[in-house]
């Protein structure tokens, strides 16, 4: 890919780039709208990711092109930048808005970006170029930025520049994401290890979908506001700084303090989804596939009944899933409402349940999935 990035390069720009960087995605094993909860959470990096070359230039300009889209764009270099219509752009040049209002950044760039994550299939193509660009200029102009400023960084450009506002899990498994390893984060403090994700004789599929989805333009917000709504009822009694403060005993003494059923639906997906994350940690820790799957099976549940954030697409997946005998757990993976699920299935079935689920699934929707078998991958860097 690096070489390839080159070559495209310097046809753009008419020299070779100076430096190149690669970016993954994300997959979530379990823990969803946990993250703007507090709680915890455990994603892993895939190898699908986003690709940045790039070279300074002595133009006062930042030449932003991508080898994905048609559209590209030169913007000179300025104090602040401000967000234009929804170009693919806005995500690197949030990056440089949030790094100008602390650091001067005078040297113009030309940028050529690549990337092979789904656009709008939950797998963060977002948080991926985000961070690439994050990561990027820190590593290039030396800001100084420490390894977890960087995913905090990239968080409140989505929140304040692009306006979703989402948690840290994504930005932070993207950067700190490790090969074969989980990550298990506290979404609070931000306390994070990295454990062995040693599925047996299982593996990962990962499934899209192709429902598209904009995280913008969904429910994403409404759930975040409904979250804390719940807090503030909860909060006329007790003094709680994140829903996951509370464990599901704990919980059941003041949940009738939440008084509209649906705020009190979403809440009781948040406090049982945290308590699934611990033990679903258990689990993986003891080698008992089983019940991991068991526990991602349960989230998906909770994500369709309480939080409702499936979609008729995803829960086709997961039905074929849970009725074909090779596969162990499986759950819808991010924000839902379309988007990718992952399942656990039984390594050397992948042809049979590819094939399968792709009839099982075109029948039901008219429209054929894709499944990825990516492997677990390493988080941000230079390359
Ligand atoms: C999206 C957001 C994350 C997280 C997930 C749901 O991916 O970007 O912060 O909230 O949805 O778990």
């Amino acid at each position: 890919m690096k070489a390839e990035l080159t070559e495209k390069f310097q046809e753009k720009y008419g020299r070779i780039p100076a430096a190149h960087y690669f970016t993954p995605g994300r997959v979530n094993l379990i823990g969803e709208h946990i993250d703007y909860n507090g709680g915890l959470v455990m994603p892993c990096a895939v190898t699908l990711g986003t690709w940045l070359a790039l070279a300074p230039n002595h133009e006062q300009v930042i030449r932003f092109s991508s080898m994905n889209f048609s559209e590209q764009a030169e913007i000179p270099l300025s104090d602040s930048y401000t967000k234009t219509g929804s170009e693919w752009f806005n995500y690197p040049l949030g990056v440089f808005n949030e790094i100008q209002q602390k650091h001067e950044i005078t040297t113009g760039f030309d940028l050529l970006f690549f990337g092979n994550i789904p656009i709008g299939s939950g797998l963060s193509s977002s948080a991926s170029i985000e961070v690439a660009m994050a990561y990027a200029l820190n590593h290039f102009l030396n800001l100084g930025y420490e390894k977890v400023e960087i995913p905090l960084l990239a968080q409140k450009v989505e929140n304040q520049f692009i306006g979703v506002n989402c948690g840290i899990m994504d930005q932070f498994a993207v950067a700190f994401g490790e090969a074969h390893k989980a990550l298990m984060l506290d979404c609070d403090s931000l306390k994070h290890k990295v454990v062995d994700c040693n599925l047996g004789d299982y593996k990962l599929a990962i499934i899209n979908t192709n429902k598209p989805r904009k995280l913008a333009e969904s429910k994403y917000n409404e759930r975040v506001s409904e979250c804390q709504a719940a807090l503030k009822a909860l909060n006329t009694e007790i003094r709680l700084n994140n829903l996951c403060e509370l464990n599901a005993e704990k919980f059941a003494l003041h949940s009738h303090l939440i008084t509209d059923g649906t705020v009190l639906k979403r809440a009781t997906h948040v406090i049982k989804e945290n308590d699934r994350v611990h033990s679903a940690a258990k689990a993986l820790n003891e080698g008992n596939i089983e019940e991991f799957g068991r526990l991602m099976y349960a989230s998906h549940q909770s994500l369709k009944d309480l939080y409702e954030v499936t979609g008729p697409e995803l829960d086709a997946v997961v039905e074929f899933a849970t009725g074909y005998q090779h596969v162990v757990g499986a759950r819808m993976t991010g924000a839902g409402f379309g988007g990718c699920a992952i399942a656990l299935l039984k390594k050397g079935q992948e042809e049979d349940f590819t094939e399968n689920l792709t009839s099982f699934y075109t029948d039901l929707i008219g429209y054929a999935p894709t499944v990825y078998f990516s492997e677990i991958g390493n988080g941000a860097s230079e390359i």
